[in-house]
């Protein structure tokens, strides 16, 4: 049988640890044989804090596999059977500048929508077509799979550009799932959700109970104040009448749109007042995190890390890569190209909808017609995202300034063409293809 290789890029992020206890957790089913954790030059040391965490998870768990952490992206590359991506171009201060150059500016500041997405896609665009040539020379038949926000963006972009096999996913629809589950009570397992929509961008049209319909049950608890939400948005209580309205479960991302006016007031003076961010937060409980990392005692995944929005995120990765590897054919939610699931929306762009995975990789699962109430709202977000691939492809401005204008986070062609500036000019040292 073939050496199992896992090669993640961006090894040395603070949610690496989460990546590891699913390994670990899955390995009866799947025995990873290497784990290949790659940074550069810059996240050294914070991939020698975590990848030393890593060792002392595998060895506590008693496994075989071997953890190698490298700068170099094509020996990690090369013969991987699948390739992770997790990476920040720029760092958390980049994601600081995405998130308070549009909150200066009077509009949402929110790193994987909006202007702030948007940055940060143009500045990852080109690094994610460079390790897809990696792939494609020193490991052509890897499957890429990529959490790297704007994950949608990113499934998009590879699918347009190269034929590397690739499935985006995100760790929305796994939380979904488990908060509808608390909510109703029951075990994750027996709730079944049919999902609709673009990554941070998705409906649950209907929601199922052991197979029964309880979309009605969800939306009144919903109503009465059940939580869905992750730890990265601020905890807004939905407007009854507009779920109701709605009829289908929103999902957490959906409260920069339906409630932007509430949003933005509290990100305008949480900046004023704190001079915070999310970002600004995080850098604080990832200094937290890596003290506790360097404990050499510390052989286990930590509680802290739960104060990060990516809750489930190994529960997520894992179980897809097991369902490619051991070819399970089991359902998973993933932004892979629509072909058919979504009936009334565009064949070829990427979608966040249910597949049955297996080592054939996804097949999408149809889900019908998008109603009207969501259908535009896709087709303009999914506008958004393909200028924004071509804009980060060809580092073309005009179609930049499309991609922002048509932005439903972004109200005015003025506010746009203004804040484009800034993040261009703020970001040059990442824009190569703006030059
Ligand atoms: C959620 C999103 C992820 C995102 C994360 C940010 O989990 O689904 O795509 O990366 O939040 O969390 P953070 O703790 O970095 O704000």
């Amino acid at each position: 049988m073939d050496l199992l290789k896992i090669a993640v890029i961006g090894g040395g992020s603070s949610y690496t640890p989460e990546l590891i206890d699913g390994f670990i957790k899955c390995y009866n089913e799947m025995k990873v044989d290497e784990i290949w954790l790659v940074d550069i030059e810059e996240g050294k040391e914070k991939l020698e804090i975590v990848g030393n965490l890593a060792k002392r998870m595998i060895s506590n768990a008693k496994l075989k596999t071997k953890i190698v952490l490298t700068t170099d992206r094509k020996e990690a590359i090369r013969d991987a059977s699948f390739v992770l991506t997790q990476l920040r171009v720029g760092g958390l201060d980049a994601r600081a500048n995405d998130e308070r150059i549009p909150i200066e500016n009077g509009i949402i500041g929110q790193e994987t929508t909006g202007a702030g997405g948007f940055a940060k896609a143009i500045r990852t665009i080109p690094v994610i077509l460079d390790i897809c040539k990696d792939i494609k020379s020193l490991s052509k038949d890897a499957w890429l799979i990529n959490f790297t926000n704007p994950a949608g963006i990113m499934a998009e972009v590879v699918n347009k550009y190269t034929d590397v096999k690739v499935i985006g996913l995100c760790n929305v629809p796994i939380t979904m799932k488990h908060n509808i589950a608390k909510a109703l009570d029951v075990a994750v397992n027996r709730i079944y959700i049919e999902l609709m929509g673009l990554n941070h961008f998705v409906w649950g049209k209907r929601v199922f109970l052991d197979g029964k319909d309880v979309t009605d049950i969800v939306i009144k608890k919903l109503c009465d104040g059940a939580g869905l939400n992750m730890n990265n948005i601020p905890d807004l209580d939905w407007d009854p009448r507009l779920l109701e309205s709605l009829g289908m479960v929103p999902c957490p991302y959906h409260r920069y749109y339906y409630m932007q006016e509430e949003i933005l007031k509290e990100e305008i003076e949480s900046f004023r007042n704190k001079g915070l961010t999310r970002a600004v937060e995080v850098k604080e409980i990832e200094k937290e995190l890596f003290d506790i990392y360097k404990d050499e005692n510390l052989n286990t995944k930590p509680e802290q890390l739960e104060k990060r929005g990516g809750a489930y995120y190994s529960d997520a990765a894992v179980s897809l890569i097991n369902s490619i590897y051991n070819d399970k054919k089991d359902i998973h939610t993933v932004n892979i190209l629509n072909n058919g699931a979504i009936t009334n929306i565009d064949n070829n762009v990427v979608v966040e909808v249910n597949a049955v995975v297996g080592k054939n990789g996804p097949m999408p699962i149809c889900v019908g017609a998008a109603p009207n109430s969501i259908k535009g709202l896709i087709e303009v977000v999914k506008s958004y995202e393909l200028l924004t691939v071509r804009a980060g492809v060809d580092g073309d401005r005009k179609v930049a300034l499309q991609a922002l204008s048509i932005h439903p986070l972004i109200p005015s062609f003025s506010k746009a063409d203004k804040v484009l500036n800034e993040l261009i000019d703020t970001n040059k040292q990442y824009l190569p293809q703006f030059k």
